[in-house]
């Protein structure tokens, strides 16, 4: 059964030494925070880093995430990983039991089979010569020849229109867990009888913020994704580790309110760190599992995608097609080997992220109104998709691929008063849950489908 992790550190962790953080001591990258240079390639040294981060999370960890191990939170004897509270208050996506799950975007058939019949956006032809190296490291050529369009859809291709799992597309659950640098400044910013500690910085002209913000460098943030998709719908998921998940019952008409205890398997695994050479100190990356790979342990069959640290604020769909500056600051790995799945426009997004975003579009836009305050119709900014995201040169466009910096205000001034999450979207949930709690004195009801 689950527990929360909150016994957050109450004094600065201070600077995370080199032989800890490895990846803030990587000289090898490097993050643009410049217009008009050529993206960068994906290379030995984005896998160094991506495989630091990956080294750091699993440290510890049980190598095929048994379902009946979980997560440890301690690594050694030493308390690693902390959770975000609040997150268990509302009846329908909050935490579930035996995992501390949350209910997470529903991703559709496509998401993880892609579209077969095209070659993915921005994927050059590679040559017979390049395919055969792969292969020989093991990694999955794209673009997808009929061969691996079976393999990858299985021995009875599922037609992409009419899909088995009927018109509600696969739930996600997932869990996301801080490091102790993460979890001070959420130490800072609940207090432990769960009210928040607000700092109205009265000398930045900026209103109230959260009293833990910013993270401080050394902040990593891992978040595990789990979908209910089984390898019989998508065979990269074979041996994916299986956990139990109090989530929804499905019935024809979408899912319940209801719970019961299910499956659900592991697809993809985020991170996000605070790096002081990010321009918007912030780089996220992510893996996918892919049950391919003859890796031993689940660990080794994470495929990193892509590391991303800014939105490129200069590029379409944030500018007009006309002014658009070629993208920057997202590096993708174009043959992990599973079909590709990326974000707006080349910026990078996961295998059950929504294609019209990025990572860091959305988490950019983690802003809440002011402490104590629920979320409205009217008070917040959209996150989760919006008539012509990515697609037309929308205002709203402009607004959500920004590059984010602690404390700035929200850009548009349609909503005031926000306060800026440091793009923790687990921060703003909590903060969203206190205020609803704070105002309503409970939950948000869940309701069936009509
Ligand atoms: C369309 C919105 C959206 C996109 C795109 C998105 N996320 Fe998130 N992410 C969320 C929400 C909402 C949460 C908080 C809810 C939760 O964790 O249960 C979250 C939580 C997280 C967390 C936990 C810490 C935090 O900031 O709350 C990490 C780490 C994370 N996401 C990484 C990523 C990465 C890496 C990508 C891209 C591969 C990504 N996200 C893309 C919406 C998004």
């Amino acid at each position: 059964m689950f527990q929360l992790s909150h016994d957050y550190p109450q004094t600065d962790p201070g600077v995370c030494p080199n032989a800890v953080c490895t990846w803030l001591a990587n000289p090898n990258v490097s993050f643009s925070g410049e217009p008009g240079i050529k993206q960068a390639e994906w290379n030995s040294d984005w896998a160094e880093y991506m495989g630091q981060l990956l080294a750091y999370i699993r440290e510890g960890q049980d190598l095929q995430l048994d379902n009946k191990v979980g997560w440890k939170v301690n690594v050694g004897n030493t308390p690693r990983w902390f959770h975000m509270p609040w997150m268990a208050y509302d009846p329908k996506s909050g935490r579930e039991f035996v995992h501390g799950l949350t209910n997470e975007r529903t991703a559709e058939i496509s998401d993880f089979l892609g579209e077969p019949s095209t070659a993915p956006r921005g994927q050059k032809k590679l040559s017979r010569t390049d395919m055969i190296k792969l292969e020989a490291l093991g990694q999955k050529t794209l673009p997808l020849t009929p061969k691996m369009t079976r393999e990858f859809m299985g021995q009875n291709p599922l037609p992409l229109t009419a899909t088995t799992q009927t018109s509600k597309g696969f739930e996600t659950w997932a869990f996301g867990v801080y490091n102790p640098w993460g979890a001070y400044a959420i130490g800072q910013t609940w207090n432990p009888d769960g009210t928040p500690r607000i700092n109205a910085n009265p000398n930045t002209g900026i209103g109230p913020q959260p009293a833990g913000l910013p993270f401080p460098s050394g902040t990593l943030v891992a978040k595990l994704l789990f979908t209910t998709a089984t390898p019989a719908e998508v065979p990269y998921l074979e041996g994916s580790p299986v956990w139990q998940a109090d989530r929804h019952v499905e019935t024809e008409k979408g899912f319940l309110c209801q719970r019961q205890v299910q499956e659900v398997r592991l697809v993809q695994l985020d991170v996000a760190v605070v790096d002081s050479r990010s321009p918007t100190r912030w780089v996220y990356g992510t893996f996918a599992y892919n049950g391919k790979l003859k890796g031993e342990t689940v660990w080794d069959r994470l495929v990193p995608v892509g590391v991303q640290w800014g939105n490129d604020p200069w590029s379409s769909p944030a500018t007009s097609k006309a002014d658009s500056q070629p993208i920057v600051q997202s590096v993708l790995n174009k043959s992990i080997g599973t079909p590709q799945h990326f974000g707006c426009n080349n910026r990078l997004a996961g295998p059950v992220d929504n294609k019209l975003s990025s990572c860091i579009a959305c988490h950019a836009n983690a802003y809440t109104p002011p402490s104590g305050v629920a979320q409205s119709k009217t008070n917040l900014p959209i996150i989760f998709g919006f008539a012509g995201q990515c697609t037309t040169q929308a205002p709203e466009n402009a607004d959500y691929f920004i590059n984010n910096q602690f404390p700035m205000p929200y850009s548009n001034a349609q909503y005031p008063n926000l306060m800026n999450m440091d793009t923790s979207l687990q921060l703003m949930v909590a903060f969203l849950q206190f205020g609803q709690f704070n105002q309503a004195g409970a939950p948000l009801a869940c309701s069936n489908p009509e």
